[in-house]
């Protein structure tokens, strides 16, 4: 059965609750909504959750995962079947279904292999307790994932110094996991030891996640930042007002390349090329062995209109051809390290692998 992970009374948790699990209803902030209006919504059926996923209305690889897990215990909760053979038939619809909203975060289809799994240990007792047994391992995720934050950001930390400039992109924080972030989370962390760490949030065309999101929860967490369109981070590097790169990862692949918010990979040869470090911040989760290279990596392209509008306003010609990936891959040869909640990893990454076998 699951694993339980206790909660040390020194974490207290940010008051950021991206999702819970309330009532048996998944709770999560309507991302889509920030930084305008912080609303919560509730999603009662698989259906409207992974709505939410697609719009993008609950988002970010490990929270992606999380909500997934929870997403069967709902697209399973009405089933009258008393045979495990048939529920674990409408199980695999349930997580196909889940699986089909987003390709790319590896954490989603980590956390319903794990729900899987869990069903699987639990095929010998009445269907009303694998039921159960699959809430508290969706539970479980969502709090090992609190645990991991806190664990990739104390490492994480250990690198940054004070006085800092970091350069983030995207949204890798609070709104992108069950509590402190990924690479946000090492900003977080190294505030609270102390560390005057200022930051660059990249806008994220074309959603805005650096603009909406991220700028709005750093300035929750007092630290402070300044907010830059996308196209002004290499200048801002060359002005050695950069000291260091920090973003999230969607997908990892055994050789070390990464995929991440599109944008990411130029960020990166930038930060090559002006001599910048440049760290991946994310959990094992991330980390898809059995994908070897990058360019393995399933990339979504998302609607067109995600481009040729902006606020919602029309900005480009009617009829016009567009491209909307909404990942990049980084090869590995850009990464100065790899941030897990278990070690830092260095080139070469293959070790990556290796280690992680063990
Ligand atoms: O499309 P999104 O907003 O889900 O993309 C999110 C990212 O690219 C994040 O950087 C990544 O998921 C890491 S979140 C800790």
């Amino acid at each position: 059965m699951s694993r339980k992970i206790p909660r040390t009374s020194k974490d207290k948790r940010l008051p950021i609750a991206t999702i819970e699990w309330e009532n048996g209803k998944v709770k999560i902030i309507d991302q889509t909504k920030l930084p305008h209006k912080l609303v919560r919504i509730y999603c009662p059926d698989v259906k409207t959750l992974r709505e939410a996923i697609s719009s993008l209305k609950v988002r970010g690889a490990p929270a992606l995962g999380i909500a997934g897990a929870f997403g069967v215990v709902l697209g399973i909760q009405n089933s009258s079947t008393t045979d495990f053979p048939t529920f674990a038939r409408e199980l695999e619809e349930v997580i196909d279904y889940l699986g089909s909203s987003r390709p790319t975060a590896v954490n989603l289809f980590w956390a319903l292999r794990r729900m899987r799994d869990c069903a699987e240990k639990n095929k010998d007792r009445e269907i009303p307790q694998v039921k159960r047994a699959l809430e508290e391992e969706a539970l479980q995720i969502m709090e090992e994932d609190r645990i991991r934050s806190r664990q990739m950001a104390k490492k994480g930390a250990s690198l940054l110094k004070d006085g800092d400039r970091i350069l983030t992109h995207c949204n890798a924080g609070a709104l992108a996991t069950a509590d402190y972030g990924t690479a946000l989370g090492v900003i977080y962390r190294a505030k609270e030891e102390g560390k005057k760490v200022t930051v660059y949030a990249d806008e994220t065309r074309p959603l805005l996640q650096g603009a909406r999101l991220t700028t709005w929860e750093l300035l929750q967490g007092g630290v402070e930042v300044t907010l830059i369109c996308d196209n002004m981070a290499g200048d801002l590097m060359q002005r050695g007002k950069i000291d260091k790169v920090l973003v999230g990862a969607d997908r990892v692949a055994a050789n070390g390349d990464v995929a991440n918010k599109i944008g990411t990979y130029t960020l990166a040869v930038l930060a090559k090329e002006n001599e910048i470090p440049f760290y991946v911040v994310c959990p094992i989760s991330s980390i898809d062995l059995q994908i070897l290279s990058g360019n393995m990596i399933p990339i979504e392209e998302r609607d067109s209109r995600e481009v040729t509008h902006f606020a919602r306003k029309r900005v480009a010609p009617n009829g016009v051809k567009v491209y909307n990936p909404a990942f990049d891959i980084t090869p590995a040869h850009y990464i100065t390290a790899i941030i897990t909640e278990r070690q830092i990893f260095r080139p070469p990454y293959k070790e990556i692998l290796g280690e992680l076998k063990k």
